[in-house]
Parts: structure tokens; C-alpha cells; sequence
């Protein structure tokens, strides 16, 4: 794999132009306004896995938005990877914050990036990091260095709760057999420290509705006299957390894993520069869960945070209102062991119950994901661990990160299978917010760095 280099540096432009074609397209899932683009989307990543190199590449219909399925089986005696990613995207809004539009990328300089990063959305979540595993299985086929089996399913759903790929994963768990599965749809700790993502958060997601009286009120005439849903609903909120920042629904942390003091020492050694986590974020402290660091309050601690909150007038001016109806969307990260279902359950009851007469509550789940870990004792995760020493030149730390990505905990229980993430964006590349971007040198140490976790995990066997 000496050439690797090489055939990177000579295919470069061409690499950064296949990605921007695909960024250019807005595979917005959420909004159905955009349905054609995201099915277009489809189409141009089932041809780019052909001409990689796959065969029976296949556009798999669902009752929402079609899977990508493509393979190269070399020999069925051989291990199998399975790749998985994403094409759809998240909603480019507020469009005004963004220095350029989201789905005309441009290349630009940034000091974490000085050889420029590729700004548009999607760049780095998840176009842009799947699109690393097509151009490495192209690498692979062309220098005729493709040691075992692949099998590529890339989704256009993910963004939205993954909820046609659950079927899919169900209904086909032969076709998907695998030996391991790769993703690239997280971070690492910096272009200098690498790390391979251990661990997932998972997620339960609701929307509270807090209904006072029967219509808005003049906020003179009825002020002081009713519950305000507004008033009501930000105590109500305001509850969730104690002094400590502890979450206060009962039962919530009765099924959380507690890490050993040793464990937690390890996870102390990654490094952590609260003064550029304070400047990077423009704000003048931290803050979190008492007798946690920043580094467990976001990975290993389960949290609470409001999304949105929004009810009464919001518009020009001043309208002396007291609304009808509040209302606020609420996500929980949650950590192993708890599962989401259960704790939407211990939400709803206690938001229930802690509502004072006058209000009315109703809660609305939405989607949710268990959490996951990745074992470090596997023959996956030490030729994950050799791929990054090659290209590198440093032993990767293992590191669990806060987001989630549900669909994970069901390819265990449904293909038994373990999955290692090599994620190659960083934090600051600003996934989910404007100006959205990934490196210029990450995506392309992707492509140089996924060929050698190949080699080691076929040859390790
Ligand atoms: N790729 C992200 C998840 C992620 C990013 C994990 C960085 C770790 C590090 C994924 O596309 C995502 O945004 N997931 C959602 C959940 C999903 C159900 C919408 C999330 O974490 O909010
Ligand atoms: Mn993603
Ligand atoms: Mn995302």
C-alpha cells in the first residue's frame, strides 16, 4: 500500500470535484420539499459506487427514502466489511449566518484548516466522510489491492430517525452478513491527536405542548389571574435540573453505567484545553453536571437540553399577550444501559405530574436510539488502531463521544456484528450549523487511512 500517496495526490482534483458535484445537491430529508433532490442524490451515489468499483449496485426502495446497496465479493472464504453512511443532510437554516451558500461549496482556509476545508452542508455530515470509503474501495480496485469482501449501504434517512433502514436491516439480514461495520460519521480529537470514537450516546426526543386558557388574553386585563402556559412551562423546564445540575425526574440515573475511577482516569488522559474550549466558544466558563469534567459531561453522562421553545408573540415590537399555548422540543443524550424508550416513559410521567392546575400538558415522542460502545479487545479495533499508527504516525485514543447514531445498536442486535467508528471531521467543522465544513487533508487522510484498516483486519483473521 506504498502507493497509496501517490494515487491520492494524482487523483486529488478529481476526488474534491466528485464531492462537491455531490454536495451541490440538497438531500435535505426533513423538508419534503426537497424529496426529488434527495432522490437524485441516491442515484449519483449508486453511480460513483459502480464506477468505484462495486458490483449489483442497487437503489433499494423503502416505504420513505431508497437505500444505496452495492458489493465487491472477492471471496465469499474472506472476511466482509460493511460500510455505512449517510447522503441525506441536515436543514441548511438560519441561511443568513452562513458565509456562503450551503449547496455552492466552496474551498477556504481556516486556521485549523490551512490547507483549506470544503464549506457546505453535508461536507463533513456525512457526504463528505462516506464519500472517503467509495474513493478508498476505488483506490483498492484499481491497484488490484482489495483484500477482502465489501458491502456498501448508504441511507437517506438518517438525519430523520433512520426508520426505513430498521426494516431494512430486519428484512435483509442475510444479504448485509458481515464480519465488521465501518463508518465514518464522527469526529476525532484533532488533525495531530487521532482517536477512534468507542462510543455513541443515545437518544429520546420529545415535544412538550402546555395549554392555559381557551384563547390568547390581554396580558392587562387577564395578567396575574390565570396560568401563564409561557410562565408555566419555563419553571416547568427550569425544574429539570437541580442546583448541581443533576437531572431531577426520579428513576432517571437508576440504570446508568458508572465508570470505575480507573476508567475514569483514562479518559482523563485524552487532552483537553479548557481555555481554547472557552475561546472557541466565545463564552467566559464552562458549565455542566457537578463532579464531571467536560470531557464525561459530554460523552458519558446523560444530559437534558431544551432545542426549542417557542409560543406567544415573537414578532416586531411589543403585544401585550398572554398566550394560549406553549410549547418546547427536549432532547435527553442518554448513556448505556438506559434504554430510550423507558426513559421517554419516566419524562412523560413526571412532566405529567408536576404540572400545576390551570395548565394542561401533552407530551409527543419522537424518534430515539439506544447508545453504544465499541469493544477495544477486538481484532476490528486493533487494525482500526494499526490503520491510524500507519498513516498517522501516532496510536489513536479511544474516546466515546455525545452524539448518537441510533441505527448502530440495531445492526448488533439484528446482523450481531460490532462496529468500529473512524470518523475523521472534527468538532469545530461545525456539523448541524451554519457553515458547515470538512478539511481538505481530513478527507483525503480518510481516504489514505481506511485502505490500511483493510489490510490489517483481513490479515489479522
Ligand atoms: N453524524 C451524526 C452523529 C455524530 C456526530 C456522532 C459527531 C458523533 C460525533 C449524525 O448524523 C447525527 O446528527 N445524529 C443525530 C441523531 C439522529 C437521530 C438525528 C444526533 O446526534 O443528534
Ligand atoms: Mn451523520
Ligand atoms: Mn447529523
Amino acid at each position: 500500500m506504498q502507493d497509496a500517496q501517490n494515487y491520492i495526490q494524482q487523483h486529488k482534483q478529481r476526488f474534491l470535484d466528485e464531492l462537491i458535484e455531490l454536495l451541490k445537491i440538497p438531500s435535505i430529508s426533513a423538508d419534503s420539499a426537497y424529496k426529488d433532490s434527495v432522490i437524485k442524490t441516491a442515484e449519483v451515489v449508486k453511480k460513483q459506487l459502480s464506477a468505484a468499483g462495486c458490483d449489483h449496485v442497487e437503489i433499494c426502495e423503502t416505504p420513505g427514502y431508497p437505500i444505496v446497496y452495492g458489493e465487491k465479493i472477492i471471496d465469499p472464504k474472506l472476511p466482509t466489511v460493511l460500510v455505512y453512511g449517510h447522503y441525506d443532510v441536515q436543514p441548511p437554516d438560519p441561511l443568513d449566518l452562513w458565509n456562503s451558500p450551503p449547496f455552492e461549496p466552496v474551498i477556504q482556509k481556516t486556521d485549523l484548516h490551512p490547507e483549506g476545508a470544503i464549506f457546505a452542508r453535508g461536507a463533513c455530515d456525512d457526504k463528505g466522510q462516506m464519500y472517503m470509503h467509495v474513493k478508498a474501495l476505488e483506490y483498492m480496485t484499481q491497484t488490484n489491492q482489495l483484500p477482502c469482501n465489501v458491502k456498501f449501504m448508504i441511507e437517506g434517512e438518517e438525519e430523520v430517525g433512520s426508520e426505513s433502514l430498521e426494516g431494512f436491516v430486519t428484512k435483509n439480514q442475510e444479504k448485509l452478513a458481515n464480519d465488521v461495520i465501518l463508518i465514518s460519521d464522527t469526529g476525532m480529537i484533532a488533525n495531530d491527536i487521532p482517536s477512534i470514537t468507542t462510543g455513541l450516546r443515545g437518544l429520546s426526543y420529545v415535544e412538550v405542548e402546555v395549554t392555559g386558557p381557551n384563547r390568547d388574553l390581554h396580558s392587562g386585563l387577564y395578567g396575574g389571574a390565570v396560568a401563564n402556559p409561557l410562565n408555566i412551562l419555563a419553571k416547568m423546564i427550569a425544574s429539570l435540573h437541580d442546583e448541581n445540575n443533576h437531572i431531577t425526574i426520579p428513576d432517571f440515573y437508576d440504570k446508568v453505567e458508572e465508570l470505575s475511577s480507573e476508567e475514569r482516569a483514562k479518559m482523563a488522559e485524552a487532552p483537553f484545553n479548557k481555555e481554547a474550549y472557552k475561546k472557541a466558544l466565545d463564552i467566559d466558563d464552562i458549565y455542566g453536571e457537578k463532579g464531571y469534567t467536560t470531557n464525561e459531561r459530554n460523552s458519558i453522562r446523560p444530559t437534558l437540553d431544551v432545542n426549542g421553545i417557542w409560543g406567544g408573540y415573537t414578532g416586531e415590537g411589543a403585544k401585550t399577550v398572554i398566550a394560549s399555548k406553549a410549547y418546547a422540543k427536549i432532547s435527553m443524550r442518554l448513556v448505556p444501559h438506559q434504554d430510550w424508550k423507558e426513559i421517554t416513559q419516566l419524562f412523560k410521567s413526571h412532566f405529567e405530574s408536576i404540572a400545576p392546575e390551570g395548565v394542561r400538558v401533552e407530551i409527543k415522542p419522537h424518534h430515539g436510539g439506544q447508545g453504544y460502545v465499541t469493544p477495544i479487545d477486538t481484532v476490528a479495533y486493533q487494525a482500526a488502531s494499526k490503520a491510524y499508527e500507519k498513516t498517522f504516525g501516532k496510536t489513536p485514543i479511544p474516546q466515546r463521544s455525545g452524539g448518537s447514531i441510533p441505527i448502530v445498536s440495531l445492526f448488533e442486535k439484528e446482523l450481531k456484528s460490532k462496529t468500529i467508528l473512524m470518523g475523521f471531521g472534527l468538532d469545530s467543522d461545525a456539523i448541524h450549523s451554519p457553515n458547515e465544513h470538512f478539511g481538505v487533508w481530513n478527507y483525503l487522510k480518510g481516504i489514505e487511512t481506511i485502505p490500511q484498516f483493510y489490510h490489517y483486519f483481513a490479515s489479522m483473521q
